[in-house]
């Protein structure tokens, strides 16, 4: 039976569940040699949302009270990289957004910003629902369980991930941080400010 290619560039992310993988990778194949405009990556990201708060966490909650303590530990462990790196990849994807060389480059950059946003808020959840914390806000909570990693690790999460974005941004030199919105909206060198 023909593959109809089209159905599964329009599918909703519910949807996407009833395709078979096979003709999943047909699609993705597709993909490479003809790829997608930023505008049709844009439409595909509208159609597939999905919601943090619409996740029911109660099993994972159910596993964790049951999970021994080296399984506690080896969880924790690799969710705290994701959730670290997850909040990282969002601290910098701003200034690319900013510099970006054409307005449909920026609003599909923009959903890849928001998408990062959602996986930190979806690790923000889960220790709040599933391992527990008394974290008051999301900044006590990232700095409480920031991982203990290597030297490399810190290299690249903190320094090196960071590089490029200031380079790609006339307003962050130092840090990862973001800038002040009214610093931003007041410099006319800004893309947005530009095209605006
Ligand atoms: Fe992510």
């Amino acid at each position: 039976m023909a593959i109809d290619l089209d159905r599964i560039g329009r599918a909703s992310l519910r949807e996407l569940g009833d395709i078979r993988i096979d003709d999943v990778l047909s699609f993705i194949d597709r993909g490479i040699e003809k790829m997608p405009s930023y505008m049709d990556l844009y439409r595909r990201w509208e159609s597939q949302q999905w919601a943090v708060g619409d996740i029911d966490f109660s099993l994972d909650r159910q596993d964790w009270l049951e999970a021994n303590d080296i399984e506690r530990k080896a969880t924790l462990w690799s969710h705290r990289l994701f959730f670290n790196g997850e909040e990282r990849v969002t601290s910098t994807l701003a200034p690319f957004v900013w510099a970006s060389p054409t307005p449909e480059i920026e609003v599909f950059l923009s959903t890849q910003m928001v998408d990062e946003a959602r996986h930190t808020v979806f690790f923000e959840r889960w220790w709040r629902e599933v391992a527990g914390t008394d974290a008051r806000d999301m900044t006590q909570l990232l700095k409480e369980i920031r991982p203990e990693a290597n030297e490399g690790y810190n290299i690249l999460f903190y320094d090196r991930l960071s590089m490029p974005s200031s380079r790609a941004s006339p307003f962050i030199t130092s840090s990862s941080r973001r800038p002040s919105p009214s610093r931003a909206s007041a410099s006319s060198s800004s893309p947005c400010a530009s095209r605006a």
